[in-house]
């Protein structure tokens, strides 16, 4: 597909993050499986609940601008995913394994925030007050589930995972 307008550009980026996103209900489940601290898993299903929606918005914005709800092969997004199943079959503490599982959701979210913005941005050029306002609802999730992510990190698990460290160096000695 050629990019001669920014409205290209805005179709083009919306059909990738679909995809993405479309990749993401796939991933969740598996992460919140993976899961060991309950208020990891309860933050990965309450985003797989948030991703469902966010696909619907997808297909609202698609209809309105009167074009098939279809993805475009999302690679980033395959990328980040296949780094976050590699981490996923490690063995290793429970710990430093929910540390890694947050990385990687970190790494997911802040390549949605990153789509998100521009094409709210791209939406505001082009003149679309009403897809933007969705697009920026969608936005906001991810900012608030990044946010909830680092909270995570920072209320415990990171720490878990610096004693479990220390725990092996002494088992080592
Ligand atoms: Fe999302």
């Amino acid at each position: 597909m050629a990019l001669d307008t920014l409205k290209d550009l805005f179709l083009s980026e919306l059909r990738d993050i679909y995809h993405a996103e479309n990749q993401l209900l796939a991933a969740l489940p598996r992460m919140a499986e993976a899961a060991v601290a309950p208020a990891l898993r309860d933050a990965f299903i309450k985003h797989l609940e948030e991703t469902e929606i966010q696909v619907q918005r997808l297909d609202n914005v698609f209809e309105a601008l009167g074009e098939s709800a279809r993805g475009k092969r999302c690679q980033g997004m395959e990328g980040i995913v296949e780094e976050g199943k590699e981490l996923m079959a490690e063995d290793g503490g429970e710990p430093v394994l929910d540390a890694a599982l947050i990385a990687a959701a970190q790494k997911v979210e802040h390549y949605e925030i990153a789509a998100y913005g521009c094409l709210v941005t791209y939406a505001g050029l082009l003149g679309e007050p009403q897809i933007a306002k969705l697009l920026k609802a969608t936005l906001a999730e991810e900012e608030a589930t990044d946010k909830a992510l680092t909270a995570l990190g920072e209320s415990g698990i990171n720490q878990a995972a610096v004693a479990a460290g220390m725990t092996e160096e002494e088992e080592e000695d």
